[in-house]
């Protein structure tokens, strides 16, 4: 448990939560749909203890926040649709999910290890100061716990994340109170969720009719996470002994190449997960077996992730 602070808007709250993000804390703050849990979104370690204070039992894509369109275009490979719908809705409640720039800075667990980002520019002026303050993208679902509503208030903050995260910035309410619109871009527009802005808007400024996601998409979706996040090596999870011709992922006390979290912490292992699948792929490992992992806490998100990338594929 930490004691978790409430901040003013007035410049000193400002300075204190943003250097507190710097190094690497969680803070909730106001954005113009809902309160976000922010995280400095370069940061594995930061971004591991948004899936822990959120008790997720799994690891998904989250939206990293920048203070304008010039500092998303060093992240993500930027587009014509994009800069269009950049000069029409932001800052605003609008997401893009675009390519990864290469050696973009964006921790691979922000994206899930996924090769696309979504990017956003928020509206609400806390938002935009904080994010200025810090002086890089923050990453930030929504300030609740895994399965509650979504927080509109620092209050509904506090109720359901008090004694989990450093702190939470009071602006008042946001004002939406939905989640941002996302449309994903990389092969023609597609509304991946509803939200905050019309999409009506977004196809009057397009010129054209946005695809909406079908069931066939929600379907080949986790598919698509899967074959980019699993190593092309087979995996053997719960390995207690290693053969010779296999690659040890460890956990805890063991000798291995890679090791998630040499001391058996959750956390940083959640925080390693996405970096040394990508490794595991680089060194070539073609049997990788995994130590086991505790199923409490983000060894849940952890084991569900593994257990995806173990699955048998064709
Ligand atoms: O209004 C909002 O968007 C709020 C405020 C705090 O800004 N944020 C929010 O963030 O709702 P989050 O991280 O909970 O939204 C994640 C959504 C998920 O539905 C996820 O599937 C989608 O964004 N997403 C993220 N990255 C993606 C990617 N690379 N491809 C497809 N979908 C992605
Ligand atoms: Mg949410």
């Amino acid at each position: 448990m930490v004691e978790t602070q409430t901040f003013s808007i007035d410049d000193d709250g400002i300075t204190v939560a943003a250097s507190l993000l710097r190094s690497g804390a969680l803070v909730a703050f106001p954005t113009e749909t809902v309160y976000g849990l922010g995280a400095d979104a370069c940061s594995d370690a930061a971004v591991a203890k948004i899936f822990e204070a959120k008790n997720r039992p799994h690891f998904n894509p989250l939206i990293s926040h920048f203070a304008d369109v010039a500092s998303v275009a060093n992240y993500v490979e930027w587009s014509d649709e994009a800069e269009k719908l950049a000069a029409a809705f932001w800052p605003g409640p609008l997401t893009l999910v675009l390519p990864l720039r290469a050696g973009s800075r964006l921790a691979p667990l922000v994206t899930a290890g996924l090769p696309t980002a979504a990017v956003r520019v928020p509206a609400h002026p806390v938002a935009q100061r904080l994010i200025h303050a810090v002086g890089g993208p923050i990453a930030a679902p929504s300030a609740n716990p895994s399965g509650k509503v979504s927080p509109t208030t620092a209050a509904h903050v506090m109720a359901g994340l008090s004694g989990r995260i450093a702190g939470v910035v009071d602006g008042g309410s946001s004002g939406v109170g939905l989640e941002s619109t996302i449309v994903g871009l990389e092969n023609g527009p597609i509304l991946l969720r509803p939200g905050g802005l019309e999409v009506e808007q977004i196809e009057q400024i397009l010129g054209k009719s946005i695809r909406m996601r079908t069931d066939t998409d929600k379907i080949s979706a986790p598919g698509q996470i899967l074959s980019h996040y699993a190593p092309q090596g087979v995996m053997r999870l719960n390995a207690d002994e290693v053969s010779e011709d296999e690659t040890l992922l460890g956990f805890g006390d063991v000798a291995a190449p890679l090791n998630l979290s040499p001391k058996g912490d959750l956390v940083e292992a959640a925080a390693n997960l996405f970096a040394m699948l990508h490794r595991l792929n680089e060194m070539n490992a073609m049997k990788i077996a995994v130590s086991p992992i505790p199923n409490i806490g983000l060894g849940r998100a952890i084991n569900d992730r593994l257990t995806r990338a173990a699955a048998p594929r064709d």
